[in-house]
């Protein structure tokens, strides 16, 4: 079986957005996530492909030197295979590749699978914000990556490897 993390683009739009629809109670539509991915200058996707098809992808805005997360997102079938933590670890190499010097995301508090994600990867939690989440007024809680790994040349145009 072959695992590739690569840089997502356009002709990847179909399998991401049907990975959206199946992981959000309000997912971006095709529209919005073609627009961010080719017309937002600060954003920056990254997919996970299983033998050549999309089971994952993670989205960021880079902004200076500073990454906001987000969407991590892995397809039900495909989950805790670790592909989440690597589609994300991927994201995170690219962003100190770009220069980042940290990340920040919001998760919603009841959504422990993916703090624990964050968790396990470095992410410390600096704050919450009260209701934030329109559709039920959930909080949100403010995550924190501050120290980012070294810089890899090369890195994020296509990475395989064999398992
Ligand atoms: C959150 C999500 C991305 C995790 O993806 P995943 O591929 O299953 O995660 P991984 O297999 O890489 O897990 C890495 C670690 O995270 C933690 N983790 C992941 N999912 C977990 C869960 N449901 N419960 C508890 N811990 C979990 C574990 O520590 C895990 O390590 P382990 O399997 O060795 O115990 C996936 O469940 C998902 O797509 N959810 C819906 C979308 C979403 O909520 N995205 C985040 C908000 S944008």
């Amino acid at each position: 079986m072959t695992v590739e993390t690569r840089r997502m683009t356009a002709l990847d739009l179909d399998a991401v957005q049907s990975i959206d629809e199946e992981c959000f109670s309000v997912p971006w539509s095709r529209a919005e996530l073609e627009k961010d991915l080719t017309q937002n200058p600060a954003a920056r996707y990254i997919v996970l492909l299983e033998n050549g098809i999309v089971a994952a992808y993670a989205g960021a805005w880079m902004v200076l030197d500073e990454g906001q997360i987000m969407n991590v997102a892995v397809r039900k079938d495909k989950r805790r295979l670790g592909y989440g933590k690597r589609v994300l670890s991927a994201l995170v190499q690219y962003g100190a590749n770009l220069g980042m010097s940290c990340f920040t995301l919001e998760v919603r508090a009841s959504n422990s699978g993916a703090i624990a994600l964050y968790e396990s990867i470095g992410f410390i939690r600096v704050g919450r914000r009260k209701g934030y989440y329109q559709d039920n007024k959930e909080d949100a809680l403010l995550y924190c990556l501050p120290t980012l790994p070294k810089a890899e040349e090369g890195f994020c145009e296509a990475e395989t490897v064999s398992v």
